[in-house]
C-alpha cells in the first residue's frame, strides 16, 4: 500500500516521541511492504515561530493532500511568552485542524494494561473486573463553536458561551458510536445533563431515535455528574461511551488516568468521509521536553489506530499492539510508568524514549515471537 501521511510533531515532547513513533511504521512498512510517504509540517509554538501563526496555511495544505494526519502534541514556547496568542496556542491549532477538516468524531479509548495494573490508581480488586472502554466525543458542537464573547453591562463585566446542538450532529455521532459498539461488547452509554441543559434534552431524544436501529445495542443514559463518579467507582461497567464535546473533553481526561499514565494513550478524530488526525492527547509535556524521558507508547499507539481507522490495515495495527503489550511485559518502563518491582520474577527497567522503542522494535521484528 501507498499512502502520504502528514506528520504534525508540535512542541514540547512531541519530537522526541513522533521519531520513535515514525521507526515502528517504518518497522511496519518493511514488514508488511507498504510505502508511506512522511510530509513533515510545522503546528503550534514551532510553527508560530517561523510563521506567526499556530496553524499555518502552508501545514494545512499538507494535511490537505495526505491520506492521514499523525499528531503530536501542541503548547508552546514561541519566542515571546507573554505574546496573547500563545495563551491559546493549543485551541488555535487543534480546533482549527478539527474546523478545517470537520472532525466530528473523536475516538479515546481507555484500557489498563494488565502488565500495568501496579500504577493504576484503582484497587486491584477494580482492576480484576477489567477496564477496557471507549470514548466516543462529538468534536464540533456544544460550547466548542457556539458563540464566545464578553461584555459590560451597568459597569458589570460578564463572559458567555453559547451551547449548541442540532440534530443531525447529534444523530451523526450517535450512529458512530452504535456501530463502533457492535465491534465491542455492544453497550452504550450516552452521558448528558438533560435534567438541566436543553442542549441535553435534544441530545437525549435523537440517541434514543438513533437506537431504534440498533436494537442488538444495549442503551444507557447517565448524567454527567454520575458518570464522573462511576468512572473512578466503577469503570468496568462502561464499553462506548458517547457524549457532548465538553463533557467528552473533561470525562476522558478523568478516565485517562486510570491506566496510571497519560503517556499510554492514543485518540483519533474522523469526519464523515473516513478522513482521520491521530495523536496522544497527553499534551506536550514542557516540563520533560528534551530530556529523551518521554513515554513514546501513546504516538506509537496513534500509529496503530492511523494503521486500523485510515488505512483498514487491521494486522498491521494489532501486531504494533501486540509488540509494545510484549515490550512491557518485559518489564521495559519509561520514568512515568517505573516502579520498581518486588517480584524477582518480572523484574523491571528503567529506559529512556528511544529504548522503549527499541524493545517495541525488537518484538515487531520478529514476527513468530508476536
Ligand atoms: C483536547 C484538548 C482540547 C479540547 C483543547 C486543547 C482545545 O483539551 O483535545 O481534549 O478542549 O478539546
Ligand atoms: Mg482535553
Amino acid at each position: 500500500m501507498k499512502k502520504r501521511i502528514a506528520v504534525l510533531p508540535g512542541d514540547g515532547i512531541g519530537e522526541e516521541v513522533m521519531s520513535q513513533a515514525l521507526r515502528v511504521l517504518e518497522a511496519i512498512e518493511d514488514r508488511f511492504g507498504h510505502e508511506f510517504e512522511k510530509v513533515h509540517g510545522l503546528v503550534g509554538g514551532a510553527a508560530f515561530d517561523r510563521y506567526g501563526s499556530h496553524m499555518p496555511n502552508e501545514t494545512l495544505d499538507q494535511a490537505y493532500n495526505s491520506d492521514a494526519i499523525l499528531f503530536g502534541s501542541v503548547g508552546g514556547p514561541v519566542a515571546d511568552m507573554n505574546l496573547p496568542k500563545w495563551k491559546n496556542c493549543e485551541a488555535n491549532s487543534i480546533l482549527n485542524l478539527r474546523k478545517t477538516f470537520k472532525f466530528n468524531a473523536n475516538f479515546r479509548p481507555v484500557k489498563i494494561f494488565p502488565e500495568l495494573q501496579d500504577i493504576s490508581p484503582l484497587k486491584a480488586e477494580v482492576i480484576q473486573k477489567g477496564v477496557d472502554m471507549v470514548f466516543v466525543r462529538e468534536l464540533l458542537g456544544d460550547c466548542y463553536f457556539g458563540e464566545h464573547k464578553q461584555f459590560t453591562e451597568n459597569g458589570k463585566r460578564f463572559g458567555t458561551d453559547q451551547i449548541i446542538y442540532d440534530e443531525d450532529q447529534v444523530s451523526s455521532i450517535a450512529h458512530v458510536a452504535f456501530k463502533a459498539s457492535r465491534n465491542r461488547r455492544k453497550k452504550v452509554t450516552s452521558v448528558d445533563k438533560a435534567n438541566v441543559l436543553d442542549s441535553s434534552k435534544l441530545w437525549r431524544t435523537v440517541v434514543t431515535e438513533v437506537s431504534k436501529d440498533y436494537p442488538d445495542v444495549q442503551l444507557e443514559h447517565m448524567l454527567v455528574d454520575n458518570c464522573a463518579m462511576q468512572i473512578i467507582r466503577d469503570p468496568s461497567q462502561f464499553d462506548v461511551v458517547v457524549t457532548t464535546n465538553m463533557f467528552g473533553d473533561i470525562l476522558s481526561d478523568a478516565a485517562a488516568v486510570l491506566p496510571g499514565s497519560l503517556g499510554l494513550l492514543a485518540s483519533a478524530s474522523l469526519n464523515k468521509d473516513g478522513f482521520g488526525l491521530y495523536e496522544p492527547p497527553g499534551g506536550s509535556a514542557q516540563d520533560i521536553a528534551g530530556t529523551g524521558t518521554a513515554n513514546p507508547v501513546a504516538q506509537i499507539l496513534s500509529v496503530a489506530m492511523m494503521l486500523r481507522y485510515s488505512f483498514a490495515l487491521e494486522e498491521e495495527a494489532a501486531a504494533i499492539e501486540q509488540a509494545v503489550s510484549a515490550a512491557l511485559s518485559s518489564g521495559c518502563r519509561t520514568r512515568d510508568i517505573f516502579t520498581k518491582s518486588t517480584s524477582s520474577e518480572s523484574p523491571t527497567k528503567l529506559v529512556n524514549c528511544e529504548e522503549m522503542t527499541d524493545e517495541v522494535l525488537s518484538y515487531l521484528k520478529r514476527p513468530a515471537l508476536v
